[in-house]
């Protein structure tokens, strides 16, 4: 077995610290000769779980391998270099990433040159790098969130001095800009606005492994957009952890509403915004979704919870009243919006009343989808630390319980669309049935209807024909 070398470990304490400075760095990336050498005819697969900000960070990780003079791979099983991009939003997360692991034993048996690596949200945190350095001999690398810029230096170091390495740092660095980077599509992107979260709700690790909330500058952020406009996307979806926050860190006046102001009249025919933290939810910021007629009045906005002393314990910084006010305001200002959120079920010691107040919210928002999830302690964060009194078997119950209700919300929603005609973007041949097309509304709604590959990447009219309560069937009407 390979020495290994402990570069940096992280450190949960520190990497609560926000007091840092960063900078913005602009300098191209260098590629090791060795390691332009050793890329020659060779080929990498990225294997990523979780949320858009690890979907992104696999596009530039390609970047990056293909600046060396790596190929992407056909074949996960016949690739040279592998990367798991993992998450460690909750345990389910991490368990399919550790399975995963597991199988790429054989893998580097048939494989015995592969390189295997490991980074993402699931390796910022100390145990985990002591486990799979334990359990699993046969990875190579291990680097965090915060040196994805690293990844060519680093796979030369393993390379040529055939070590396994760990390189995961508690605390961010600077912001890199011009990094390259291979996006997955031609039409749909993705654009980061911010790196990081300070609002340390009680249960979530993300301010632990994605750091101190670092927002990009505006600029950089307008030119990437100006160029994906240039380029033909359709749409863009700005990403942050928290987007309303926006700016904030500069201290000189830079806001979210005032960003997406500037995006929106860039012309690119949708744009979206990814997740919205309701307590920095400002009313410029619904002014201007309700100006642009290319900002999609889709707003995913997590409630949690419905109830209050949930929602303090939660440490989420509003009420339910003070959540309902911030929907009729969005309700009253854009008729047409549709609301989506995230919802967490037994939260530590939820009574039975508690969780029927969440039901009571569903209700009253009528959201038109949500991510359900059951509470996943997670390793250092406050709400691990509260002993629970609530079964597995109850929280089951009560999950299955909002989902019930959840349907009985969203049904109607989808009845009434019936009829009528949405423009669609068009993503994919349906994955079930190869002769059926499949992409989004404007209010993210799933349809699948026929027509030809050739609309793919295309906004074209359907009207909707039937409603099911996870997607929607409609026919195509103009070509
Ligand atoms: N347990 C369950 N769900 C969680 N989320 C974040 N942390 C946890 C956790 N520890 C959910 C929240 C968040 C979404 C991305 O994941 O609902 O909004
Ligand atoms: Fe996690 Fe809360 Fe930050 Fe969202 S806002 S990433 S739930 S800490």
């Amino acid at each position: 077995m390979a020495k290994t070398l402990y570069k940096t470990l992280p450190e949960a304490e520190s990497a609560r610290r926000r007091n840092i400075t960063f900078d913005f760095n602009y300098e191209e990336i260098n590629v090791p000769t060795s390691l332009k050498e050793f890329a020659k005819g060779k080929t990498y697969h990225i294997h990523t779980y979780g949320c858009q900000a690890n979907y992104r960070d696999e596009e530039i990780m390609a970047g990056l391998l293909e600046k060396a003079g790596f190929c992407k791979g056909n074949s996960e099983k016949e690739t040279d270099i592998i990367i798991l991009n993992t998450c460690a939003v909750r345990e389910n997360a991490e368990k399919k990433v550790f399975g995963k692991i597991g199988d790429l034993k054989s893998f580097k048996v048939n494989n015995k040159n592969a390189i295997v690596a490991i980074c993402g949200c699931m390796v910022q945190q100390k145990h985990i790098i002591e486990h799979i350095n334990k359990t699993y001999p046969h990875v190579d690398l291990i680097f965090g969130t915060h040196n994805i810029i690293d990844l060519l230096n680093l796979l030369d170091e393993v390379i040529t001095k055939r070590l396994r390495i760990v390189d995961v740092k508690s605390l961010p660095g600077d912001i890199h800009e011009n990094l390259p980077s291979v996006r997955q599509s031609n039409f749909k992107a993705f654009v980061n606005i911010s790196y990081g979260c300070d609002k340390f709700c009680t249960y979530c690790i993300v301010p632990y492994t994605r750091g101190k909330e670092r927002s990009r500058k505006m600029a950089d952020i307008l030119k990437e957009c100006q160029e994906l406009k240039d380029l033909g996307y359709k749409e863009v979806t700005l990403l942050g952890q928290n987007v309303n926050a926006y700016g904030k860190d500069f201290k000189d006046g830079s806001s979210f509403a005032r960003l997406l102001d500037e995006v929106a009249k860039i012309g690119i025919p949708r744009v979206r915004f990814l997740t919205s933290h309701p307590w920095d939810f400002s009313s410029d910021m619904i002014d201007v979704i309700a100006k642009h007629k290319n900002i999609m009045k889709y707003i995913h906005l997590p409630v949690q919870s419905g109830n209050d002393e949930i929602l303090r314990l939660m440490g989420r910084r509003y009420t339910s009243e003070q959540y309902l006010k911030l929907v009729n305001e969005i309700k009253t200002k854009i008729p047409d919006v549709a609301l989506s959120t995230d919802i967490i079920v037994g939260f530590p010691n939820e009574t039975y009343e508690q969780f029927l107040d969440t039901l009571k919210i569903v209700r009253e928002v009528k959201y038109y989808s949500a991510f359900t999830f059951i509470y996943s302690p997670r390793n250092n964060t406050p709400a691990a630390k509260i002993k629970d009194n609530v079964t597995p078997k109850e929280k089951n119950r009560r999950f299955h319980e909002l989902v019930k209700t959840l349907e009985e919300v969203i049904d109607p929603i989808n009845q009434t669309l019936i009829g009528k005609t949405f423009p669609v973007l068009v993503e994919s041949v349906s994955e079930k049935n190869s002769e059926l097309l499949s992409g989004y509304t404007e209010h993210n709604k799933l349809v699948h209807f026929k027509g030809d590959k050739k609309l793919i990447g295309e906004i074209v009219n359907v009207k909707i024909k039937e409603s099911h309560l996870y997607f929607l069937m409609g026919e195509l009407v103009d070509g």
